[in-house]
């Protein structure tokens, strides 16, 4: 049985394989052609955290899948109230078929996974947002932009990312992170990744010069510069951050026929400019519903595995 957890645990072939997954069930749906990949299956999806996308995306592809979606946020059930990860996984994992999971610490969910008798995935953590990416490069792939790609990241190295790096390191493309000084990725992500980078061959930059980061690159994305959890940190933030807003001045150093992605909720005016937003090169919204289409590609996937090894 596999789980979802991080982009590390796939192969470059594994990732491919569900990104044409994706486009294949994507197709379908355009078409209004509903399989019953998953019929009757119930997934768990558990929030510590708020969520618009991945609740949306989830719910509606399950549904779309043949099966039913059971939102279980944690101020409603007993986790809440201090009922350990280990004995709610015990527990929900003998009633449903898969579970998806947001919450803090990366820890938590292998905590949930280690006990789990069904597939888990990551719905984000502190650290990672691996589904999210999925979702991203369906949208390059889209564009026509996979080849020669050449990704730049600006703003904090945060689980968006974290994740940036295992997708360049996996899949072996060019992949270039500025932050503000103090906001670096974190050391043992960006070692793990340097690690991949040696076999697919991808070309990683670790910067504080989102100029540098941009010039030429293909693909511009950016993030929330307070993620959930920090925003007591708010104010400090904005400041040290002065200077990564994604801007047009910016987007024209970037190559002509260069895209702008963001997983969202975006900030105007913080990590990104109301003009680059709504502009041309933006494919924000295509981006957001293809979240839908990646997450059924991960579900059935997922499902697809455990069936081979039953
Ligand atoms: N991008 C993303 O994961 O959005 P939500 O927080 O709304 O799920
Ligand atoms: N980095 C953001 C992503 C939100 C989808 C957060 O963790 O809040």
């Amino acid at each position: 049985m596999r789980h979802f957890l991080t982009l590390a645990d796939f192969t470059k072939d594994e990732l491919l394989e569900i990104l044409e997954l994706s486009k294949k069930i994507k197709l379908e749906t355009k078409n209004k052609i509903f399989k019953d990949y998953m019929p009757k299956q119930v997934l768990g999806m558990l929030f510590e955290k708020s969520s618009t996308r991945t609740r949306v995306s989830f719910e509606t592809g399950i549904y779309q899948l043949g099966g039913v979606g059971m939102f279980l946020s944690s101020n409603d059930i007993q986790l809440g109230r201090g009922e350990p990860m280990s004995d709610t996984s015990r527990v929900i994992s003998r009633m449903v078929d898969m579970v998806m999971i947001r919450t803090f610490g990366h820890n938590k969910l292998e905590e949930f996974a280690k006990y789990s008798k069904v597939p888990v995935i990551n719905g984000l953590t502190d650290d990672y947002h691996p589904v999210q990416l999925m979702a991203d490069y369906l949208t390059i792939m889209e564009a026509g932009l996979d080849k020669d790609l050449v990704v730049a990241y600006v703003g904090d190295g945060n689980n968006l990312a974290h994740s940036w790096l295992m997708l360049a390191s996996k899949l072996g493309f060019e992949l270039r992170i500025a932050t503000p000084k103090g906001y670096e990725v974190k050391q043992e992500i960006l070692d793990r990744a340097l690690t991949f980078a040696k076999e697919s061959g991808a070309k990683i930059l670790i910067s504080n010069d989102p100029q540098e980061a941009v010039k030429n690159a293909t693909v511009v994305t950016t993030d929330t510069w307070v993620s959930m959890g920090q925003e007591q940190e708010k104010e400090q933030r904005v400041k040290e951050f002065d200077g990564y807003i994604v801007d047009s001045v910016m987007m024209k150093l970037a190559s002509s026929n260069a895209i702008f992605l963001h997983c969202l909720p975006a900030y105007r005016g913080y990590e990104v400019s109301e003009e680059v937003f709504e502009g041309e090169q933006s494919l924000v919204f295509e981006e957001a519903e293809n979240r839908l289409h990646a997450q059924k590609g991960i579900m059935v996937w997922l499902d697809k595995q455990r069936d081979a090894n039953d």
